[in-house]
């Protein structure tokens, strides 16, 4: 895979793990007829990579991420490898079934995970980044290797991390920010840095893969890509560890609605958006915020007087998207006690009515008191109250 310039916009690859990094969230496990569903969907919708699972999890990832390469039309299937041999091996087979298989090794690279998760040197991580990277290039051609913990490695360190990874042949290199730690600005630095500072650095294409402890993880993944990385890892509805992952409908939308800002391209047809966001909250059973950005219920609705009034005259006064682009049929004016007397009026006619002024004032007053007394008001609260105001005004 090689990145490449439309007219003025650089190429970034939409890396989808919502089943990998997304099932790891406590309680998300997913059916293997569900993982087909949404991988079809994934490869559908214009997803480059698709991370299936983790094969030497358990013998269900394992058919899971062999089941969806031999289903994949164009994405690429990766699967997930710790730095073992074990793990490396039990992924190419499952990859195999693919057109185009990954394998994605990690191992990580801070301090705090040398000391405390993995007991070793630098010096012997960096054995076996040249160990297990070698072993997965002569499996596939395809290899992505992650420096798990990333941002919180000393960039000296990384450096030469990256640089022995790059020389026994992976082609993809990922520098997470595996706890959601950094800042926007500290992260384009760092693939600035390394960019710059690694020999060969041209021979991958860089990743970024955020998590959101903090709620920077669409942030940090679009400063990554303006420090030169060229892959984005991200999740359906940024489900994920602890806090989540990036969110691969907000990374996809922001490029294509800010392209003065952003000018990249990515092949994600955003109209599956919507789609792809109910199949995952099913079948993880994580319901969607009602104001989470692009999916949410409330993301094209609007209560309030002024933004009715706005959205009836110009829908541009108050969206920046159109909803049809990602796959919602029409903006929604919700009744509610912030409405104001346009957007009633045009409920009305919309339900069929047409009052003359008396009896519009009237009843949308009536509308109020009732709007004040309840959450929700409904077509039919609408209409039983516009035909008893009919009836009380031809007794
Ligand atoms: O967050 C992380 O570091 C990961 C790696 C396995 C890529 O998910
Ligand atoms: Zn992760």
């Amino acid at each position: 895979m090689t990145a490449s310039q439309t007219a003025d916009k650089d190429q970034v690859f939409i890396f989808d793990t919502t089943l990998r990094d997304g099932e790891q969230s406590p309680g998300a496990s997913m059916t293997l007829d569900e993982k087909l569903q949404i991988a079809d969907i994934l490869d559908e919708m214009g997803v480059d990579i698709i991370e299936a699972g983790f094969p030497i999890a358990s013998n269900g990832d394992f058919e899971a991420v062999s089941e969806i390469a031999k289903q994949a039309k164009t994405s690429v299937i990766a699967g997930l490898a710790r730095a073992i041999h074990a793990d490396i091996d039990r992924c190419a087979e499952a990859v195999k079934h693919a057109e185009k298989g990954r394998i994605h090794t990690f191992v990580s690279t801070s301090p705090i995970h040398l000391q405390f998760q993995m007991n070793k040197t630098e010096e012997q991580v960096l054995d076996i980044i040249t160990d297990t990277v070698t072993r997965a290039r002569n499996l596939i051609g395809d290899v992505e290797w992650s420096a798990m913990d990333a941002t919180r490695t000393p960039i000296d360190y990384l450096c030469r991390c990256v640089e022995a990874a790059i020389k026994c042949g992976a082609t993809t290199i990922n520098l997470p920010d595996t706890v959601g730690y950094a800042t926007p600005d500290e992260y384009k630095k760092m693939f600035a840095d390394i960019i710059e500072r690694v020999p060969n650095s041209d021979k991958a294409i860089f990743s970024v893969h955020c998590h959101d402890d903090l709620g920077l993880a669409v942030a940090n993944s679009l400063a990554g890509v303006a420090g030169g990385a060229r892959q984005i890892e991200c999740t359906i509805n940024g489900l994920g560890e602890r806090a989540g992952n990036a969110a691969l409908e907000a990374i996809v939308m922001a490029i294509r609605t800010r392209s003065d800002a952003l000018p990249y391209a990515s092949n994600v047809d955003p109209k599956f958006l919507t789609r792809a966001s109910k199949l995952v909250a099913g079948a993880s059973g994580f319901a969607v915020q009602h104001n989470k950005a692009i999916v949410g219920k409330n993301a094209f609705a609007h209560e309030s007087g002024i933004h009715q009034d706005g959205m009836l005259k110009n829908a541009e006064t108050y969206e920046i998207m159109r909803p049809e682009d990602v796959g919602v049929k029409a903006t929604s004016l919700v009744m509610g006690k912030h409405s104001g007397r346009h957007a009633f009026k045009d409920k009305l006619k919309e339900l069929g009515y047409e009052l003359g002024d008396n009896a519009l004032q009237d009843a949308f007053r009536r509308f109020k008191d009732l709007a004040d007394r309840k959450k929700h008001v409904y077509d039919e609260d609408i209409e039983a109250l516009v035909e008893d105001e009919i009836s009380i005004a031809g007794e």
